[in-house]
């Protein structure tokens, strides 16, 4: 397929339309009631048991170009965007869904989508092993399984360019939505993270690489001192007092860790990167890493007319030679601004979410041990013709990676949800699916993984983006067992 220089003023193709978007960036994919030859059914596994729902067959066309957006309150910049949109369009799946997303890449460079934990086959991943050249086109093709509703997120994952693609405005928010879905019905916020410098020129500051600021940015993760809530500054969500929102959560941001607190309110923290856990738990802060994503309730306490400020407070991820001087300083991010109208009473919320069944420990017949250091992972850098782990198709193994430096890095996996089983020995209070796991300094993480439906190949990185085009990122390969 060739792509078309000529870039459409609206996302369509000749089977579907992404819908226009609201204010933050909802988009709705259109369903096509007829079945796609090109797809078969959802794979049954242990973690995946229900029968399918009702197949919908989903089309969708994301292009990927040059656009000028407002970025900052009074300025537009010079932006790469999905579809014209910082962020790029909500995507909205269901369970069950058959998913066809057809990218025409408009740079002068690589790129590749990643649909950043996610369960589908190794061939839609996106990742470095798979460039979209420039002006190439290719489709992705998932089926979104049951027991994967939650939230997600997309993203460009070229060699070596991912932080310069993501400062730029490439990356997106995925929801996708069970049948069963418990918490139907209460009004949700994406919330998609992000955090970028600009030049005085008012464009997004991305140093070359061999410049000061440039290897600074490499050993402390680039961070800008202006951040972003769905690429706006200090957005206004309204609520009503008594109501109940759902607020999914993205860390899009290259390396800031944030530590949120909504100002005079509780949180009910009721999911992580792979959906809900098994029941709400009850927190007044929440440390999310980069690539992390979190499920939020919000009640509504506040009197009418009040207001409330999400903050990102202190946190030290980093190590005292290169820690920002600003670094414990709060920031705002946005404002809960409540209606005038009398309050409403409050919804009775579920005690109990969902069954998030344990991996089984005792099936776990491969540990791997993987060390993280300064830029390196078990000592090396990314070598794409390397295969650094191999393992076997629907094997449970358990895994430890150990920071043995002074600066978090946060762990991801392509491909597989995992569930963290203890913390510097610590065991995880609660089960969860997981694909990030921030390892702090000088810690120690434990998880459980299984291998379930799909070969192929696969990075684990940190996912801080300068550390990850810099080749602190490794590939597991895993291959059917031969009968
Ligand atoms: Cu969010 Cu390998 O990526
Ligand atoms: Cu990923
Ligand atoms: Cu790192």
């Amino acid at each position: 397929m060739v792509a078309s220089k000529r870039r459409p003023r609206r996302p369509s193709s000749l089977f579907a339309v992404l819908a226009a978007s609201s204010a933050l960036g909802v988009a709705l994919a259109h369903a096509r009631p007829a079945p796609h030859p090109g797809l078969h059914p959802a794979p049954r596994t242990a973690r995946n048991p229900a029968p399918l729902p009702a197949v919908r067959n989903v089309e969708l066309t994301l292009n990927i170009a040059p656009a000028r957006v407002s970025l900052r309150p009074g300025d537009t910049c010079n932006v790469l965007a999905f579809n014209g949109q910082v962020p790029g369009p909500t995507l909205e799946f269901r369970e069950g869904d058959h998913v066809v997303v057809h990218v025409h890449n408009h740079l002068a460079e690589p790129t590749t989508i990643h649909w950043h934990g996610l369960h589908i086959p190794a061939s839609a991943d996106g990742s470095p092993l798979s460039p979209i050249p420039a002006g190439g086109s290719y489709d992705y093709a998932f089926t979104i399984l049951p027991g994967s509703a939650g939230t997600y997120w997309y993203h460009p994952h070229p060699h070596h360019r991912t932080g310069y693609q993501i400062a730029k405005g490439l990356y997106g928010a995925i929801v996708i939505r069970a049948a069963d879905d418990p918490l139907a019905g209460i009004p949700e916020q994406v919330l998609v993270l992000s955090d970028n410098r600009f030049t005085p020129a008012g464009e997004v500051d991305f140093p070359p690489p061999d410049s000061p600021q440039g290897r600074l940015d490499e050993e402390n993760g680039r961070e800008g001192p202006v951040l972003l809530v769905n690429g706006r500054v200090m957005p206004t969500i309204p609520i009503r007092s008594g109501e109940v929102q759902r607020w999914r959560i993205i860390n899009a941001s290259a390396a800031r860790i944030y530590r949120l607190a909504l100002t005079g309110h509780e949180f009910l923290y009721v999911g992580s990167d792979g959906g809900l856990f098994e029941r709400p738990v009850p927190v007044s802060e929440m440390v999310l890493a980069t690539g992390e994503r979190v499920e939020l309730l919000v009640r509504g306490s506040g009197a009418p007319g009040s207001r409330a400020v999400l903050q990102t407070l202190a946190y030290d991820r980093y190590d005292p030679h290169t820690r920002p001087a600003d670094w414990n300083a709060p920031r705002d991010l946005l404002t809960l601004q409540y209606s005038d109208s009398a309050a409403v009473a409050p919804p009775v919320l579920p005690s109990r979410l969902r069954v998030v069944p344990a991996l089984d420990t005792s099936r776990a017949a491969v540990r791997r041990y993987i060390v993280f250091s300064q830029g390196l992972i078990n000592g090396k850098t990314m070598d794409m013709n390397r295969v650094d782990e191999r393992g076997r198709l629907g094997a449970t193994e358990i895994w430890q990676v150990e920071n043995v430096v002074g600066m978090d890095h946060p762990f991801h996996l392509h491909g597989f949800q995992f569930q963290i089983l203890e913390r510097n020995g610590v065991p995880e209070p609660f089960r969860a699916w997981k694909d990030m796991v921030d390892v702090r300094k000088h810690e120690s993480v434990r998880f459980i993984v299984r291998f379930d439906d799909y070969p192929g190949k696969w990075m684990y990185h940190c996912h801080i983006l300068d550390h990850e085009d810099h080749g602190m990122m490794g590939i597991l390969e895993v291959t059917p067992t031969r009968r």
